[in-house]
């Protein structure tokens, strides 16, 4: 019907250029009969009655917007930590242990030299790692020497004029038999770095090594090279490589994708999943005591994402994750259920896992002089973190067996006890008390994201708040297209204008590394490769509701547009600032005449920020990461009431000031 009342606008519009010129210019070109000059005034009024306008009544709040509006959402997939965030350069750094065997380890022999390779699982460096690379150089010299060699995540990305850190642990049966370790170009052969490491004895023990680059070209395509001159049998295992890393932690992430969640402007990250979080098989869940303390003593385990975690990315890196990006974590706890309809009866089975949790609170939250606030202390980490949201378990509608209601509820009752001021969150519905939050998930077509977008318009407010922990609209592989984007931003206004509900939300899948055999999860918001990443469109549409929050939501309608068009409006009431949001998922730019009420004055200027592209199929990827990203400009505002025109297939924000 819309659609149908644009048509006749422009016919309209045709029909008074041809008519109006004349009557005001008082010469009569054709002879107008003054009956059809009364019916088009009337066509006319009825227009301007009829224009597709935003009205927002800044003095009229009708929410708070939530603190925690927006979110992360993290989990190992896709090669998020591992080949991804967390800055390890060297794949299946602990061997065998990855289901790739030695896949990534190969003999580095040359003509005159000869090595022979092999897992051996009756030697490890601790009681966690169990199994070595045994590497066996029956002939080598200092001209021509023998080892091993990785071939990184996909490439080991080399840069000019970086330090890299290195270690690995290690045992021979030659003692002093020298390590040479470097980084080789697989295409040139040229050594970026080099550096020996000595004193190598029968016993196990780790070995550091820096690596330091000179005016060598930017690659990925480089193997890290480990190389004995003489004949000797060495075992090696946990041997890493780090290239800098975000605000310089030992063991710390990668730096472009910090910078690029910083971007976001995120109030928490909600870890550690996800399936990630479950495990295929109970013994497969994310254990978090195995995932702490140092290195050598975490023993790894699978992911359900059909690969091992190093657990490199344990308990206490996702908590300094969130303490560089001045963020809270909201803490999944396992809770009694893996992905294969294994589960945990509720009652005195349970109560291990119960305890479990407890004890990672304290791990999280207790001083130094708690059991388990020593422990982070002992891992390095004195001061407690914050934190106000636990989530207990993922997606717990999966298990048939209906046992969330029991299990759900002992969980809830002693976190309550130990921890009353925290909030609990349910990822089902639940009947046997009512939790404070509740998380649902929404992984919708394009179709459904802008048919969907007012979902929570009318949503009761007496049950519990709603954490929407996962969503994303899945169109565009491996990270989403515009299209995607502007669904996400339709949905997003809807979840905006009802924060008083919707307290959280978080993106999900967040990474991929495009490399081919990298992804699980097709659309993801953030893809890369071992050097450079990129934000998809989507990530953009997050970037400029993320920087624009506002802390209440106003009264605002947004009349006679297209479907496909959607807003929400919130101002700042301590900066005075209103950040109008406006998707504009239709192929023709959208003119709304904007009327403001309730402001005393309107800067005469506003910043209107634009993500759009020609076609919906649009996209970022990582040969072209800037074709769709966010575009700012500075608009005229002639009072309280103006037009904007927003731009076909565009997200905006009109940033103005009152
Ligand atoms: O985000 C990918 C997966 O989708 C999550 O691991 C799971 O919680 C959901 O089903």
């Amino acid at each position: 019907m819309l659609t149908g009342n644009r048509g006749f606008k422009k016919t309209l519009s045709r029909l008074s250029d041809a008519t109006m010129p004349g009557y005001y210019g008082g010469v009569m070109k054709r002879q107008l009969s003054s009956f059809a000059f009364i019916c088009a005034l009337v066509f006319s009024l009825s227009l301007t009655a009829q224009s597709p306008s935003l009205n927002i009544q800044v003095d009229h709040p009708t929410a708070k917007v939530s603190p925690m509006l927006y979110g992360l959402m993290t989990e190992e997939i896709n090669f998020s930590y591992d080949g991804g965030l967390y800055g390890e350069l060297v794949k299946d750094r602990v061997v065998g242990r990855g289901f790739g065997g030695l896949s990534h380890w190969t003999m580095a022999a040359g003509w005159n030299s000869a090595v022979n390779i092999s897992m051996d699982d009756k030697t490890g460096p601790s009681a966690a790692l169990t199994r070595s690379l045994k590497v066996s150089v029956t002939a080598a010299t200092e001209r021509a020497p023998a080892g091993v060699q990785n071939d990184g995540f996909w490439g080991i990305p080399v840069r000019p004029r970086t330090t890299y850190t290195g270690s690995f642990y290690a045992k021979t049966d030659n003692a002093g038999v020298p390590v040479t370790v470097s980084l080789q170009n697989d295409q040139t052969g040229v050594t970026a770095a080099k550096a020996t490491v000595t004193g190598l004895t029968g016993e196990w023990k780790q070995y550091t090594f820096t690596l330091k680059t000179a005016d060598v070209p930017v690659s990925s395509n480089n193997h890290l090279i480990l190389t004995m001159p003489k004949p000797a049998t060495v075992w090696f295992d946990l041997v890493s490589l780090f290239p800098p890393t975000y605000h310089g932690r030992v063991n710390g992430n990668r730096i472009d994708l910090m910078e690029k969640m910083a971007a976001m402007h995120p109030k928490f990250l909600r870890m550690p999943g996800g399936n990630y979080l479950e495990g295929e098989h109970i013994p497969d869940r994310f254990d978090w005591k195995k995932t702490i303390g140092p290195l050598v003593d975490r023993p790894t385990h699978p992911s359900p994402w059909r690969y091992r975690s190093s657990d490199g990315m344990g308990l206490l890196e996702f908590l300094e994750w969130c303490e560089d990006l001045k963020i809270e974590p909201v803490l999944a706890v396992y809770a009694g259920y893996s992905l294969a309809q294994e589960h945990v009866d509720p009652g005195p089975a349970l109560e291990p896992y119960v305890q479990d949790a407890l004890d990672e609170i304290e791990y999280v939250t207790g001083s130094a002089d708690t059991k388990w606030g020593a422990v982070r202390a002992k891992n390095g980490h004195a001061a407690p973190f914050p934190l106000h949201y636990i989530e207990v378990g993922n997606e717990d509608w999966f298990d048939r067996s209906g046992s969330y209601d029991g299990r759900f509820a002992q969980f809830f009752k002693a976190i309550k006890q130990r921890y009353p001021e925290q909030q609990v969150i349910a990822t089902a519905p639940v009947k046997g008390v009512t939790p404070d939050v509740l998380d649902e998930h929404f992984y919708m077509s394009a179709e459904k994201s802008f048919s969907d977008a007012n979902h929570y318009d009318k949503t009761d407010r007496k049950g519990p708040k709603i954490f929407v922990g996962e969503w994303a609209t899945r169109e565009g592989d491996p990270t989403p297209n515009l299209q995607s984007a502007l669904a996400d931003s339709a949905w997003m206004t809807g979840m905006e204008r009802n924060s008083d509900i919707i307290i959280m939300e978080s993106y999900a899948p967040l990474f991929v590394n495009v490399n081919a055999g990298g992804m699980q999860w097709p659309s993801d918001l953030i893809g890369y490769n071992a050097l450079t990443s990129y934000g998809s469109p989507s990530y953009w549409a997050q970037v400029m509701f993320g920087s624009n929050v506002g802390t209440e939501v106003v009264a605002s309608t947004l009349a006679n547009t297209e479907t496909r068009v959607y807003a929400s409006v919130t101002r700042d009431e301590k900066r005075r600032k209103i950040f109008a949001k406006v998707v504009n998922g239709t192929s023709e730019a959208q003119a709304l005449s904007i009327s403001i009420e309730g402001a005393s004055k309107i800067a005469p200027q506003a910043k209107l920020t634009t993500l759009s592209g020609k076609t919906p199929n649009a996209t970022n990827t990582i040969t072209h990461p800037d074709a769709i990203v966010p575009v700012v400009k500075s608009v005229p505002v002639t009072g309280p009431k103006f037009q904007q025109s927003f731009a076909p297939y565009s997200v905006n924000v009109l940033e103005l000031s009152y």
